[in-house]
C-alpha cells in the first residue's frame, strides 16, 4: 500500500491511527510515528498541526524527531504519564503533550502537570446525559394548554 497516497484522504489522525494498527502488527521495527507524520506533513499545508498517538516514551521521541507538533499519550496512568511527558520535554520543548483516556471531572487533577499542555475528556461527548426538550407550535388564536395541564 501506499501511505502517503492514502493520506491524501485521510485527516492526520486518522492516518496515525491506521498507521498505528497496520504497522505495529506486521513491522514491529519500522518507525511509524515517522512515517505517519512525513506522510501527515504531505497531505496536509502548514497551517495544519500534526499529532500523532504513541504508546511508549520510544514512540514519542520517534514523532517528535518526525516533527510532530503534538504527542498524545492515550491511556497511561498518570504515574506512567508524568515521568513519560517530562522526558519528552527534556529533548523536545515544543513538542505539546495531550493526555487522553480515563480522565473525568473527578480525577483530572491526577492527569495535570508540568509537562501536560492539553487534557482531553471523551466523558464530554460520550457520557453526556440528554436534555429532553420539545418545540411546539400553535395555531394563531390557540391558547395553548401546558403539558402537566392535560389529562
Ligand atoms: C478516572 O475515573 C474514571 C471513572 O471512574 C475511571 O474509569 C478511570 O480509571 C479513572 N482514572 C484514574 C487515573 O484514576
Amino acid at each position: 500500500f501506499s501511505l502517503p497516497a492514502l493520506s491524501l484522504l485521510l485527516p492526520p489522525t486518522t492516518l496515525a491511527a491506521l498507521a498505528d494498527s497496520w504497522l505495529r502488527e506486521d513491522c514491529p521495527g519500522l518507525n511509524f510515528a515517522a512515517l505517519a507524520v512525513r506522510s501527515a506533513r504531505q497531505a496536509v499545508d502548514f497551517t495544519l498541526k500534526v499529532e500523532v498517538e504513541c504508546s511508549s516514551l520510544q514512540e514519542a521521541v520517534h514523532a517528535a524527531e518526525a516533527g510532530a507538533d503534538l504527542v498524545l499519550l492515550d491511556n497511561f496512568k498518570p504515574e506512567e504519564l508524568h515521568p513519560i511527558a517530562q522526558a519528552l520535554k527534556a529533548q523536545f520543548p515544543r513538542v505539546a503533550v495531550e493526555a487522553s483516556g480515563g480522565v473525568t471531572l473527578s480525577n483530572i487533577s491526577q492527569f495535570c502537570g508540568p509537562h501536560i499542555d492539553v487534557i482531553s475528556l471523551g466523558m464530554l461527548t460520550q457520557a453526556a446525559p440528554a436534555l429532553d426538550f420539545s418545540l411546539k407550535l400553535f395555531a394563531e388564536g390557540a391558547t395553548p394548554v401546558p403539558h402537566s395541564c392535560r389529562s
